[in-house]
Order: structure tokens, then C-alpha cells, then sequence
């Protein structure tokens, strides 16, 4: 049994869990920054740091009052250490060292992408600790390996081969925009709020997917790779022309703009999900996993059941960013007796590196 306080602050969200056996979760606080980025219409690296540093004790604070657990009770403090912006990561791994060096607790350190992926074993526990006796036959179901993984979210976007959950290799990444930065961008074309993925996910329902004709960017027949800018491109023209001035946010209808959501939404769900196919096909993957941000898009959740295997996908709380994921990945590694140095560093890529594809 074991029960890790995880940290997460790589980039716009200050957050802190308590996770008991690395996959019941005692609580999920998170600090969003949404109103501080929303007049830039993304996120302001200084302006994210300094909100981290303001709000990160009071979240830890609400993660351990929640969960019912003294900061003394907890096994190991595990926290997201790369990748992400550097002035971010920098709050939560300090945060972590100093906590894991006066309780002397073991520090655990924790890839963000990797722990998106973890995050499809989740579960909640209602009334936090005390709620279920540990072990008792409600295990989560394992997915079965090899698996393809697919983290979307606005800053990352890419596919692995996952063998298990500490065994995960590179197939293939965005060559520009993130798919959750061009939901993001196109929202902000539309005139619609900051973050823009959930904005055009609740206006893709009224409209027609047919309504604008866009590409599908699937680059070469045998690529893993994914390109996003120029779909995003396609809806600026398609929709206020080639020099930008043939139209105005002001001359579209919401008729119109659900069109556009719903186009554009559909277009890059296709694209997503073909790679998702063809990795599937190449590894001969027994299941998919499917985690970040934009896994909470509803049309995405609905168009997986079109993939031939079984797919793992998060609760929606456990979609964006969140510490839960990153103290049940922290659980596996305190599994595997990996504990971290106190000399551990922030570091902006992701550890996990390309293999053959
Ligand atoms: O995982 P996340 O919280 O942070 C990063 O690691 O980037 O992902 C945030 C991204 C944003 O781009 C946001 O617009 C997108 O996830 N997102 C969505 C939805 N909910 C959040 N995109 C499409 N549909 C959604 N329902
Ligand atoms: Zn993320």
C-alpha cells in the first residue's frame, strides 16, 4: 500500500493529488490561471511562474486536507519535473525537493507526457481515504501491451509505443502546432474565449461537419508524424480569404461558426485518428491509450469506437492537467525503487526518446 502526494506545475495549472496504490485517487486539486493568460490568448510563461509560486502551498493544502492524510503519512512526494516551461517546472520541483528533504520521504521524479498516458487508470475514490479497503478485487483493468499512445493536449501531440507504463518510446510528433494550439488558435480566429478546445468541442454539436472542405494533413502514407499549422491555416483562408479582409468575425452567423467548429473538429479527429491506425497496424498493438487535454473532446470519445482495439481513455477530470497522474506514475516508480536525487533538475523535453518506426 502506498500513498504519494504528486505535484504538477509544468505549465499553467498549480496542481496536487493524493494517490493511494498509484491508482485510487484520495484527491485532485487544481489551480487554473485561465483569467491571468486570457487577454493573450495563451500562456504567459512569467506571468505562470508567479502564479505557481502563489498558489502552490495552498493547493498542497487542499490536496492533503481533502485526501484526510498529514503530510507525515505520505510514502514519497513525487513531482512533474520536465517537460514544460522552465520558470514553471521550476516551483514544483523545488517544492518537492525541499518537502522530500525535511520529512526525509523519497523524492520521486516524473515525465508529464508520460504520466498523460498513465492517466487513463485513474479512478476516483468519492470520500477520499477510507472510502475502500485497498487491493479487494476492484483493480483497474491493465491494458494489454504492446499499446500505441497518442498525448494530445496544447502543448504536446505525438505518438508512442508503450510496452509498459515505464517502457515507452517515440514513434512520431507535431513538426509544429500541437493540436490542442490549433483548437486554441482557430477559437481565437472565431472570436471565441481562451482555452478554445472546449469552446469549438460544445459549438461542433450544432454544426455541420461539411460545412467548409479542409485537408486532412496526414503528410506521407507510412508517416507517424502530425502537422497541425496548416490546417489551421486552411480555416483562416477558407473562411475570411486569402488576404484576410473578405470577412469578419462580425459577418459570421452562429450557423457559420458552428460549421467551422464542427469542420475543423472533424478534420482533425480524422487525422488523429488515421495515425492512431496505421501505428496500430505497424506494432500490431493490442490496445490504444489516449490521454492530455484534448482527450476530453467529445467527438474524439465518440469516434473511438471506430479503432479495431480495445481503447483506454481518461476519466474528463483526469484529461487536462493534473497531479493525480503525476503521483500514480510517481507510484510505479517508487514500485521500482527509482527514487530520485535531491539534485534533480527541471528540464524542458520529455525523457522519452524516439525508437524505429
Ligand atoms: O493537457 P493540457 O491541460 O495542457 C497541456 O499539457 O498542454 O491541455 C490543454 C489543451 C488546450 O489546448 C485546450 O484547448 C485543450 O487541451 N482542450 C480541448 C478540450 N478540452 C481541453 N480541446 C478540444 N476539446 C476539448 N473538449
Ligand atoms: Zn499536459
Amino acid at each position: 500500500m502506498s500513498l504519494i502526494l504528486g505535484i504538477e506545475s509544468t505549465c499553467d495549472e498549480t496542481a496536487a493529488a493524493v494517490v493511494r496504490d498509484g491508482v485510487e485517487v484520495l484527491s485532485n486539486a487544481v489551480a487554473t490561471q485561465f483569467d491571468l493568460h486570457a487577454k493573450f490568448r495563451g500562456v504567459v510563461p512569467e506571468i505562470a511562474s508567479r502564479a505557481h509560486i502563489e498558489n502552490l502551498l495552498p493547493v498542497i493544502s487542499e490536496a492533503l486536507n481533502a485526501a484526510g492524510v498529514g503530510l507525515r503519512e505520505v510514502d514519497a512526494i513525487a513531482a512533474a519535473h520536465r517537460p514544460g516551461l522552465i520558470g514553471s517546472l521550476l516551483i514544483g520541483v523545488t517544492a518537492a525537493k525541499s518537502l522530500a528533504w525535511a520529512l526525509k520521504k523519497p523524492l520521486l521524479a516524473v515525465d508529464h507526457v508520460q504520466a498523460h498516458l498513465y492517466s487513463v487508470i485513474l479512478r476516483h475514490t468519492a470520500a477520499g481515504r477510507g472510502d475502500q479497503p485497498p487491493g479487494a478485487g476492484n483493480e483497474p483493468p491493465m491494458p494489454d501491451w504492446p499499446a500505441v499512445g497518442m498525448v494530445i493536449s496544447g502543448g504536446h501531440t505525438a505518438l508512442y509505443r508503450i510496452r509498459g507504463w515505464l517502457d515507452i518510446g517515440l514513434l512520431g510528433a507535431t513538426m509544429d502546432d500541437a493540436v490542442g494550439e490549433a483548437y486554441d488558435k482557430v477559437a481565437a480566429m472565431l472570436g471565441l474565449p481562451f482555452p478554445g478546445g472546449p469552446e469549438i468541442d460544445r459549438l461542433a454539436d450544432a454544426g455541420d461537419p461539411g460545412a467548409l472542405d479542409l485537408p486532412r494533413p496526414l503528410l506521407e502514407p507510412d508517416s507517424l508524424d502530425f502537422s497541425f499549422s496548416g490546417l489551421k491555416t486552411a480555416v483562416r483562408y477558407r473562411v475570411f480569404g486569402y488576404q484576410g479582409r473578405e470577412r469578419s468575425v462580425a459577418d459570421l452567423s452562429p450557423g457559420e461558426i458552428a460549421g467551422i467548429a464542427a469542420s475543423f473538429q472533424t478534420a482533425c479527429i480524422d487525422t488523429l485518428l488515421e495515425k492512431v491506425r496505421r501505428a496500430v497496424r505497424r506494432f500490431q498493438a493490442r490496445s490504444v491509450i489516449i490521454g492530455g487535454g484534448v482527450s476530453a473532446n467529445r467527438g474524439l470519445r465518440r469516434a473511438i469506437s471506430t479503432l479495431p482495439v480495445r481503447v483506454y481513455i481518461p476519466e474528463p477530470s483526469f484529461c487536462t492537467d493534473n497531479a493525480a497522474m503525476i503521483a500514480g506514475l510517481g507510484h510505479v516508480l517508487w514500485s521500482a525503487g527509482r527514487e530520485a536525487s535531491l539534485d534533480l533538475d527541471a528540464i524542458t523535453q520529455s525523457e522519452v526518446r524516439r525508437v524505429a518506426s
